[in-house]
């Protein structure tokens, strides 16, 4: 399968689903990628945050589903997809994108009431702040330093207006780590 391809039909098919945050979820995924771009990240990094929520658009349910009290795992469902066409560090980054959420609120107790009002509402039903024995095991993940870095790119990329490269900019930079 032609993966950038099929990657650019969901933006176009799915990327109007709502975030919840009064932006789209495609226009959320770029935004991400743009600011892990602005902060001079690596193009693994920047392509982790462009896909990040990729399992939102494949899924077609907004963010806002976890409102009723449903996660839909959308990490893992994105993470899952992706494998077998790019290498783990970004397929980690993407994957553990909420975990990471869950470890910033507990190691940075600032980080919590820095979050939006939709993170902070997702969080309960994604499981809350990471207990010890969940913030060890996290730090034992080879690329978990990655997922932080995209959670903190995730939680700038909610603008209602931003400009910011295309689409098409994005995918040439995923294009090079397609195995
Ligand atoms: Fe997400
Ligand atoms: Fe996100």
């Amino acid at each position: 399968m032609d993966i950038i391809g099929f990657i650019k039909q969901q933006f176009e098919d799915n990327g109007h689903v709502a975030y919840g945050e009064h932006i789209s979820m495609g226009e959320h995924m770029l935004q991400t990628a743009y600011y892990a771009e602005q902060k001079n990240s690596s193009d693994a990094i920047i392509t982790a945050a462009l896909l990040h929520d990729f399992g939102h658009l494949i899924l077609e349910l907004p963010e806002d589903i976890t409102e009723h009290g449903i996660d839909g795992y959308h990490e893992d469902v994105g993470a899952k997809f992706l494998a077998p066409y790019f290498p783990k560090q970004i397929i980690d980054g993407i994957g553990l994108h909420v975990q990471a959420k869950r470890y910033m609120c507990a190691v940075k107790p600032k980080y919590h009431s820095q979050l939006s009002q939709a993170s902070q509402d997702t969080l309960a039903v994604q499981g809350g702040p990471m207990n010890a024995q969940e913030i060890a095991a996290f730090e034992q993940q080879a690329f978990y330093k990655d997922a932080l870095q995209v959670r903190l790119f995730d939680d700038l990329g909610k603008h209602v207006e931003l400009a910011h490269p295309d689409l098409a900019h994005y995918l040439r930079i995923a294009a090079q780590f397609v195995v």
